[in-house]
């Protein structure tokens, strides 16, 4: 991701981006940052960029020539680099306390662009008139005003940055942490287990690691409900709703009482008559609509702006508003398995499983034909899929699906009705238990192998079938 910076005091930007995790992220090339100096386009000879506001008032105005050569060449330079005429027009965004105040959310949506340009106002402000031919996005980091424009977009830089795939190392990784599910982060020590008299909380020295999360769960609850009760509200909005669908059918509303669980959903609706759920990782909408009345209104809450994607109808009465919306391009009906003992299950010690790195992508490619070669790709490098090995020779496969689901299983030929299936799906079930997940696949109906194996394994499949649905051409991510 490139970020350009317009400003009167590009040292200041140097200085605040050049270390840490970003400053490593650019020397690995894998952002690039670059402070332009907008008093280089000023076209006085004094080098001023500044004048008096009409009307009178305080202080002095950025004028709009220098912003607008400064942006242009930037802009160039963009157009340039990427080798074609058009292409997505790049956001600019403007610095100001003006605008709309900077969240985890807004940070996530401006982390998918290639190129961001931000403008750093100074003295008063800049001329409105080349704010309006340029600016696409008015963004303030907070209810206080600063001197200028340069210490937000460094903030901005930073939160945007460290979402860019790779900046953050697996260790760093942007998982469990405050704001990914309204919720504060849990306090956390480090050694020595005692330190000017206070002890370390001793179940965090249990090892038992359900035990810890419910501590750290709890903690976190705790402090969002003292510190931050407008998120706290958010929470409980979600956990109640959570509960009321595992109340309902636990096994047909896996996919989204876990979305939530994992902390990748965000609610658009949810009241008695049922809602609708963005998986923001998959892009996924999952619908649930508790009684045939209900079933147009829910398909209303799906945001006017979405004209393609993929939907998870929960109950069959959702299709014919679906329908009268969209153009439905594909359609896969599905039963869900869901695995509820929460005990592991048992492991065969001669069968290796291990990660697949992305080095495997052919050969999972060759046996796999659900998903798009990118959404392999991605599993891939998420760490996400696993491999069974016989005598060093991989022997099949399994993986969790982008939104939390576990699939992708394939079990070469020459390998099957030796057991692999059952020990790879054992393996996954372990590891995502381990996680604090409640496991669940989804099964294609008249699947009647993959039926067989998920009773076998203890996993309850539901009556009720639910409906995948796919507007326009996006990849099915697969059984
Ligand atoms: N410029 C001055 N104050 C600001 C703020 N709070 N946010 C963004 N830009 C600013």
């Amino acid at each position: 991701m490139n970020f350009y910076i317009m400003t009167l005091f590009p040292e200041m930007i140097e200085q605040g981006a050049g270390n840490s995790i970003i400053g490593r992220a650019l020397a690995r090339g894998i952002l690039s940052l670059e402070a332009v100096n907008i008093r280089d386009y000023t076209k006085d000879k004094h080098r001023k960029v500044d004048d008096y506001p009409y009307g009178g008032g305080a202080g002095m105005l950025m004028q709009a020539q220098p912003v607008y050569d400064c942006w242009q060449a930037i802009a160039e330079k963009i157009k340039e680099k990427r080798g074609k005429e058009d292409g997505p027009e790049t956001r600019v965004v403007y610095l100001t306390p003006q605008g709309k105040t900077f969240h985890q959310e807004m940070a996530k949506e401006f982390a998918k662009e290639e190129d961001i340009i931000f403008l750093c106002g100074h003295y008063e402000g800049i001329d409105e008139r080349v704010l309006e031919e340029i600016v696409t996005d008015r963004v303030s980091i907070g209810d206080y005003v600063l001197t200028g424009g340069e210490l937000p977009a460094l903030v901005m830089v930073d939160a945007i940055a460290r979402l860019v795939p790779g900046v953050l190392s697996n260790e760093e990784s942007a998982g469990e942490e405050t704001f990914y599910n309204d919720l504060l982060e849990y306090p956390q020590y480090s050694r020595p287990e005692q330190w000017h008299g206070k002890n370390a909380p001793e179940i965090l020295l249990s090892g038992n690691h359900k035990k810890i999360r419910e501590w750290r769960l709890e903690q976190s609850e705790y402090r969002t409900k003292q510190i931050r009760p407008d998120l706290y509200e958010k929470y409980a909005l979600r956990k109640k709703w959570m509960e009321k669908l595992i109340k309902k059918n636990k096994a047909l509303y896996a996919d989204m009482s876990e979305c939530l669980n994992r902390g990748q959903g965000e609610l658009l609706y949810a009241e008695e008559d049922g809602g609708v759920l963005w998986d923001r990782k998959a892009d996924v909408y999952m619908l649930a609509a508790f009684s045939q009345a209900a079933a147009e209104k829910i398909v209303d809450q799906i945001p006017d702006r979405i004209s393609e994607g993929q939907f998870i109808l929960h109950e069959e009465w959702l299709l014919p508003p679906m329908e009268k919306r969209f153009q439905i391009t594909e359609k896969m009906m599905c039963q869900r398995a869901v695995y509820n003992r929460g005990v592991s299950l048992p492991q065969s010690k001669e069968l290796e499983i291990r990660q697949l790195d992305i080095s495997w992508l052919s050969a999972v490619l060759a046996h796999y034909h659900l998903g798009s070669k990118e959404y392999v790709e991605e599993r891939l490098s998420e760490g996400a899929v696993f491999g069974a090995f016989v005598e060093g020779n991989l022997a099949g496969f399994m993986g969790e699906h982008i939104e939390g689901s576990l699939g992708m299983l394939e079990v070469f030929e020459e390998y099957r009705r030796k057991g692999i299936a059952a020990e790879l799906e054992s393996y996954m079930i372990n590891r995502q238990l381990s996680k604090g997940y409640l496991p669940y696949g989804d099964v294609i109906v008249g699947n009647e192998a993959s039926l067989k194996l998920q009773r076998k394994l203890g996993l309850k499949v539901s009556k009720e079938i639910y409906c995948w649905a796919i507007v326009s051409n996006v990849g099915v991510p697969g059984e």
